[in-house]
């Protein structure tokens, strides 16, 4: 059987982070502390998970950071306020509103009321259009930014490749496909979907594969074409009453048996998702700095 290489998310994005610290340190000096705001509406348990870790990671990096927890019945004209009285403050330069909200909340709505200036989630129509132009003054959304950063470290080729990304989501597929067809990157780039025909078939053309659907273990070994690169965006919870919490991680690729036939593959946990984190605190300078300028 074959090793694949296993690409640590962890260990690159402590590198990004570390890069972070020091342009921190930076912008200290000139009286500038990067500022992030993150809003989270209502008690999802994953969401939790993230926005503590966000607000931890800020703290490390010498960044002034404001948790806003506010509880799942916060109407639609509250939330919006919050983001107003953010969008004024000038010790914020970053606001993320965690995603999803409560079913009620318009999160459409309440992206497009960020300052596109402190839309540091890349979600903005504004930076959405700024990732089409390949404009760098936008803000490229965290996690396929982490993707992209990922397979780059690694040295991952990606011009003339195939890429399929299966998931076609505002916050990951939709983006990483744009960026995987720029010309940075230059791959030929296939969005696969719920409806698309014969998924298998599609995925198995990939050079590099990126599964971004949040489907426990749903890519199998068959859809894969042997020494392909695979990204498993998945962090999915599945029962396990064997651990102390009561579930496990695991990502939309069945890891033990896609493994084997890959040249390449992230794991899950300690793949994407500490990529996702790092990003955001690069997007947080960038904002701190355009704000300033
Ligand atoms: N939920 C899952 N990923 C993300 C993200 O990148 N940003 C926000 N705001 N919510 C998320």
């Amino acid at each position: 059987m074959n090793q694949p290489r296993i690409l640590d998310g962890k260990a690159v994005a402590a590198t990004v982070l570390e890069a972070c610290r020091n342009q921190a340190a930076a912008l200290h000096a000139q009286g500038i502390t990067p500022g992030l705001a993150v809003v989270l509406v209502g008690e999802d348990p994953a969401s939790q998970v993230y926005v503590g870790s966000k607000a931890r990671t800020c703290a490390e990096l010498g960044f002034y950071s404001r948790k806003i927890v506010l509880p799942a019945t916060t109407s639609q004209q509250q939330l919006l306020e919050v983001v107003r009285g953010l969008n004024a403050d000038p010790a914020i330069h970053g606001i993320l509103v965690q995603s999803p909200p409560p079913k009620h909340i318009d999160e459409e709505a309440i992206i497009r009321a960020i300052d596109p200036r402190k839309d540091v989630d890349g979600f903005h129509p504004e930076n959405v259009a700024k990732l089409v132009l390949e404009d760098p003054t936008g803000f490229v959304p965290c996690t396929p930014a982490g993707c992209m950063n990922l397979l780059e470290v690694a040295g991952i080729a990606t011009a003339g490749a195939e890429a399929v990304v299966i998931g076609r989501s505002m916050i990951v597929g939709k983006p990483l496909a744009l960026l995987l067809v720029s010309k940075r990157a230059n791959a030929t780039v296939t969005i696969a979907h719920s409806r698309s025909r014969d998924l298998p078939a599609i995925c198995r053309r990939a050079d590099i594969l990126i599964a971004a659907v949040g489907r426990p273990e749903m890519v199998k070994a068959d859809w894969i074409k042997p020494g392909a690169v695979v990204i498993d965006v998945g962090i999915n919870r599945v029962a396990d009453p064997t651990k102390k919490s009561g579930y496990r991680l695991t990502g939309d690729v069945a890891y033990e048996e896609v493994a084997p036939l890959c040249a390449a593959i992230t794991p899950v946990p300690g793949g994407v998702g500490p990529m996702t984190i790092a990003m955001l605190m690069q997007n947080t300078l960038q904002a701190a700095r355009q704000l300033s300028s």
